[in-house]
């Protein structure tokens, strides 16, 4: 045996030994000349509510942290978000968003009240962070602003006071306010969330109840900055829930002219059965990924019920579908507070997050935007955060490698790959979306949703080169840590077209995102 011999005889023995399945070739087209809808930006927005380590320690941490800050707003966390493209984050909740009063969140820092947060672990709210605190967080990295109004224990005229302190250029005494607490140029508010989970945590309304609120919320929380138009969004259905969904459509249907919304709020996360949520982050096996790969996917008929409803009322798409709650909700860390809604971030979660990014492009003619719950240290996170350390997860890697797709136009695509099946779970075997970004490149977003084998996609085109990136990992539930940061991260590659065809593989429960090249 030579050497060349001897050496293919030992990779294919490692080959052996570590039992990777044959891959399956799926073929692959892109359908080009069928350009559907703008896949929004908007679709990629966060969600920073006063819950747990969310604001606090993982945005703020005062001016005078030893960790290094701008005017007290973490600078690493700032970089990390800047390369993310955010479009927009939600603001102050979530339930908090409902006894939240801004006054309380203005003025000298010193002179702010303590005041508490009885949703999330009755812990007590130091106010340091507050409205101007958020809108300099926003500017420095670049993204706009989607603030919720206090509709639950609040009145119309403090959610009026608020957006004239924050938007009006007149020399009111409210403006006047803003003025003298730093900022005398009126703020660009981009979105209003009439209220928070209405039906729940935000007072328990019915259908009806809400409607009543909403036009008098709606009519007289004005943005007076004319060079900045904010776009409001009610209020929508829990999950499956419908009731919201035709109650809040009928009366924008009848409304008069005093009134209108630009959007309707779903919650929808991914929790598998029960409640509390009980599906570990870590440490679990095929069967949890494909049950909770499985609720991700209910996604899609929701969009489907919910945009069904819609077209009924607003057949012209003039109101968007906003999904301002999504993600994976799951048991909370071991030894973390109670109420802070702390969990680590696996490889599942970055495809739960590929998955909903997909399906929200499939309806991008409706679903306008979104906000992945939560932007840091809570939930389905991007960045966790420990004293002066930050590490980014999965999820937070395919934010990034999904950029090019912000803006972009959708394109179909057509593969047939089969299924992955667990007991009584089928699941798609792949997934896969295209657009044509506003570079004017052709990009690929392919997700192998089976944990077991790897897939070979053999995609038609006329394109000579494709080249991007892998995020793959050695188990489903891997992660990064502080002491690891880089166990689940994205490798670059590339592959050359051979005749019309250009051959991908991608390891089991993976993501990729590429762009094809002339
Ligand atoms: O994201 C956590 C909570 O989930 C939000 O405060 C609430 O709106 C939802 O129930």
């Amino acid at each position: 045996m030579n050497l060349k011999s001897a050496l293919s005889a030992l990779l294919i023995g490692v080959t052996a030994s570590v039992g990777v399945a044959h891959a399956q070739t799926v073929a692959l087209k892109v359908e080009t000349d069928k350009p559907g809808a703008k896949i929004d930006r908007q679709l990629f927005g966060q969600f920073a509510e006063h819950l747990g380590r969310g604001v606090y320690e993982g945005v703020w941490v005062g001016p005078d942290s030893p960790i290094p800050n701008t005017r007290g707003i973490r600078n690493d966390v700032v970089a990390a978000l800047k390369d993310l493209r955010v479009p927009n984050v939600r603001w102050p909740g979530g339930c908090f968003a409902d006894e939240y009063h801004w006054r309380n969140g203005i003025g000298p820092l010193k002179d702010r009240p303590a005041t508490l947060n009885p949703n999330w672990g009755g812990v007590i709210e130091p106010n340091t962070f507050g409205t101007h605190e958020f809108m300099d967080f926003v500017q420095q990295i670049g993204a706009e602003a989607y603030i919720s109004v206090n509709v639950g224990s609040g009145t119309p005229h403090e959610a009026a006071d608020w957006f004239e302190y924050m938007t009006t250029a007149q020399p009111t005494a409210l403006a006047k306010q803003r003025a003298a607490n730093g900022h005398p140029e009126p703020y660009g508010i981009s979105f209003m969330g009439i209220g928070n989970e209405s039906w729940g945590c935000g007072g328990s309304m019915t259908p009806e109840e809400y409607a009543a609120q909403l036009r008098i919320y709606a009519r007289y929380t004005r943005n007076y900055n004319a060079d900045h138009p904010t776009l409001k969004i009610a209020v929508g259905p829990d999950s499956a829930n419908t009731g919201y969904t035709e109650a809040v459509m009928k009366a924008w249907k009848e409304r008069n002219w005093s009134w209108d919304i630009d959007g309707l709020s779903l919650h929808y996360y991914t929790v598998g059965a029960g409640w509390p949520p009980k599906f570990a982050a870590t440490g679990f096996g095929e069967q949890e990924y494909a049950t909770l790969i499985n609720y991700t996917l209910r996604m899609n008929e929701l969009l489907a019920t919910h945009g069904a409803i819609m077209d009924k009322y607003d057949p012209e798409k003039k109101i968007a579908l906003v999904v301002d709650e999504w993600g994976a909700w799951l048991a909370p860390t071991p030894g973390s507070k109670e109420g802070f809604l702390e969990q680590q971030n696996s490889v599942r979660d970055a495809i739960i997050a590929a998955l909903n990014i997909n399906i929200f492009a499939r309806h991008a003619d409706r679903v306008r935007m979104a906000n992945i719950a939560q932007m840091v240290n809570v939930l389905q996170a991007m960045i966790l955060t420990d004293q002066d350390k930050l590490v980014l997860t999965p999820s937070y890697h395919v934010f990034h490698m999904y950029v090019p797709f912000q803006d972009a136009t959708f394109l179909p695509v057509t593969f047939d790959a089969g299924a992955y099946a667990n007991g009584d779970i089928k699941l798609p075997k792949v997934d896969a979306i295209a657009a044509k970004g506003k570079d004017g490149k052709t990009w690929l977003a392919l997700t192998n949703i089976d944990p077991t084998a790897p897939v070979q996609f053999e995609l038609t085109t006329r394109a000579k080169r494709a080249a991007g990136k892998i995020l793959s990992a050695p188990k489903i539930d891997s992660v990064n840590t502080f002491a690891a940061p880089a166990t689940v991260a994205p490798k670059s590659f590339e592959a050359r077209s051979s005749g019309n065809k250009i051959a991908l593989k991608l390891p089991p429960h993976s993501v990729a995102v590429i762009a094809l090249e002339d």
